[in-house]
Parts: structure tokens; C-alpha cells; sequence
């Protein structure tokens, strides 16, 4: 049976804004979507006669390839828009490209782009739902889902677990919506990561904040590994990956400061030897591959869950 209905925003554009129940809805629906996609058969038609479009004007393996997977195993039309080859390269501004999109009647707009704040202006101008799939340093909510539906998943809750999060909080989206997002389900989140890579007034949002690892992952339950997003970096932020790996790169050796049973994980994609070593990210207590898996189900619930409330849903 689905989960009670509880889920009213016309837009997903952060984990800010959503609340416990909306947040615990869409976790339950993706439950059902990880059994739809184990099947042989899995297709649903939940979204069937509905467009989805996929706009990153930013890189993705991930994310929207499980976006194009979600809307294809709800019965969707999904169109890839490739900005690389797209007018966008002869000038065409974010606004324009999306209302000639937003023209071609659209359901569903799922964007990724450099400028945080991207999503919210998009969803002013088009009449259709908008996916936030990561606007520069500010939001990644379905990132935050599928960490969370994994996390729920392999320890059966996330209240009162010690979460530690490490490495480039600076530049994580990632980050901004795990700390939202598990903090409102009621876990202990702290950060761990350099001064330099740590953002100012980052307590502010009831996170412990450490910067060495010894003292993070004392208790951890969870150990979320970040990239370290040298693209977004202006300046010099860390000495050197060596320097960076040797303090603050996840080993065997440092792991074993975190609960035997700790569970790792990453976003992806991942800087192996810079941010995590391999025996790590391919070891037994590594979540990082069923965060793949868990991030099509958490696409699906999103899109069925936005599809009810469009027009005639
Ligand atoms: N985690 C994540 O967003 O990965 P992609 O950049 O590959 O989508």
C-alpha cells in the first residue's frame, strides 16, 4: 500500500522547506520504487503521457542518469537536453533556454547548474514542476534522500546516530542538505575538515565541527566522505591532495577512530587517494554502491510524488 499522502510541494528545490513527514513520505515511496526496480518487469505507468526534461548545464554521471532511468521506468517521455551542444554555447542566458523549453509543454524540469539559486529562479518563470539536481554550493536535495534512504536502510533508523561528514564542506551541496535533511530525522551530524574548507558560521546550522579526524569520527556511526571540488576552488585551500590525503583522506587507519561497525559513503564522484582510499571505497563496511542503487529509487518517489500534485495528477 502506499505511504499516507503527506507530500504538497509543487517544486523540489531544496530539503530546506520540507518538512519531517514530507521528508519521511519520500523515503517510504522510494522503498517501494527500490522493490519496482528489482523486478524483472520494471516499469510503472505513473507517469505515463508525462515529459521530463533534464537540463545540466553542469556534469553528471549520477544524477541524471538515474533521473533518465527514474522517468523511463515510470512511463515518462524523457528528453537529455546536452547544453554542450545546445545554444546555450552561442550566449542563450539559463532564463531564455528554460522558457523555450518551458514552450514545449514540459511536465517535469530537472536542472543542474554552477549558480546556486539556479532551481528557485527557474521555478518563478516556468509553469511546470522543477528538480533541484544541484545548484552550485547551496542545495542537492535528492542527494540527501538517497544518503538518507541508505543510511535508514542499513542501520533500520537515523534518529540518534552520530553522522560525521568530512572534507570540502566549503563547496558541498552536498553537505548543506545531509545537514538539513538527517538533523530535522533527528541524527547527530558533525563536519570534520580543515579551517580553510570549513564554512564561517557553519555551527549555525547544529553541526559539531572538528577539524581532525581523530576527534570526528570518535563514535561515528556513519562516515560521509566529500569530494574535495577542486573546480570550485579560487585560491589555494589545501597545501597539497598528498598533505590533504595524509591529514584528512579516509584509510583503514583512520576509519578505526569511528565505530567498528561504522558504515562510508560518498556522493561521488570520487577522488580515490585524494579525499578516500580504495581499500575504503571497495571495502566491507563501504555503502557507495547501494547509494547508486538508492538514488533511482529515490528519482522515482520524487517524480511520482511531484507528478500527483501537477495539474490533473
Ligand atoms: N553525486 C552526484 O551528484 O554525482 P554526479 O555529479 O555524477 O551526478
Amino acid at each position: 500500500m502506499s505511504p499516507a499522502y503527506t507530500f504538497s510541494q509543487r517544486h523540489l528545490l531544496g530539503i530546506e522547506g520540507l518538512n519531517r513527514l514530507e521528508i519521511l513520505h519520500l523515503l517510504d515511496l522510494a522503498e517501494e520504487a527500490v522493490a519496482v526496480s528489482r523486478q524483472v518487469q520494471k516499469h510503472k505507468a505513473s507517469l505515463a503521457g508525462r515529459t521530463l526534461i533534464n537540463l545540466f548545464f553542469e556534469n553528471s554521471t549520477r544524477t541524471q542518469s538515474s533521473f533518465e532511468l527514474a522517468g523511463k521506468r515510470l512511463g515518462a517521455d524523457v528528453m537529455n537536453m546536452s547544453v554542450a551542444t545546445s545554444s546555450v554555447k552561442k550566449g542563450e542566458t539559463l532564463i531564455d533556454t528554460a522558457m523555450t523549453l518551458n514552450a514545449m509543454r514540459p511536465d517535469i524540469i530537472v536542472v543542474r547548474h554552477a549558480q546556486a539559486g539556479a532551481a528557485h529562479l527557474l521555478a518563478r518563470k516556468v509553469d511546470c514542476a522543477v528538480v533541484n539536481a544541484g545548484d552550485g554550493a547551496h542545495e542537492h536535495p535528492t542527494q540527501a534522500l538517497l544518503d538518507a534512504l541508505t543510511i535508514r536502510r542499513n542501520k533500520g533508523r537515523i534518529e540518534n546516530l552520530n553522522v560525521a561528514i568530512c572534507g570540502d564542506v566549503l563547496h558541498s551541496r552536498v553537505a548543506r542538505s545531509n545537514i538539513i535533511l538527517l538533523s530535522a530525522l533527528g541524527a547527530r551530524v558533525r563536519v570534520v575538515g580543515p579551517s580553510t574548507l570549513m564554512p564561517t558560521g557553519i555551527a549555525n546550522l547544529g553541526v559539531e565541527v572538528y577539524h581532525t579526524m581523530r576527534e570526528g569520527l570518535k563514535d561515528a556511526d556513519i562516515v560521509m566522505m566529500l569530494r574535495l571540488q577542486r573546480e570550485r576552488m579560487s585560491g589555494a585551500f589545501i597545501p597539497s591532495t598528498r598533505e590533504y590525503f595524509r591529514f584528512f583522506g579516509l584509510d583503514a587507519e583512520k576509519l578505526a577512530y569511528a565505530r567498528p561497525d561504522a558504515l562510508v559513503m560518498h556522493p561521488g564522484p570520487m577522488n580515490r587517494g585524494v579525499e578516500i582510499d580504495s581499500s575504503v571505497a571497495d571495502g566491507d563496511q563501504s555503502l557507495i554502491r547501494e547509494q547508486v542503487e538508492m538514488g533511482v529509487a529515490v528519482r522515482m518517489a520524487v517524480l511520482e510524488a511531484l507528478a500527483r500534485n501537477l495539474p490533473n495528477g
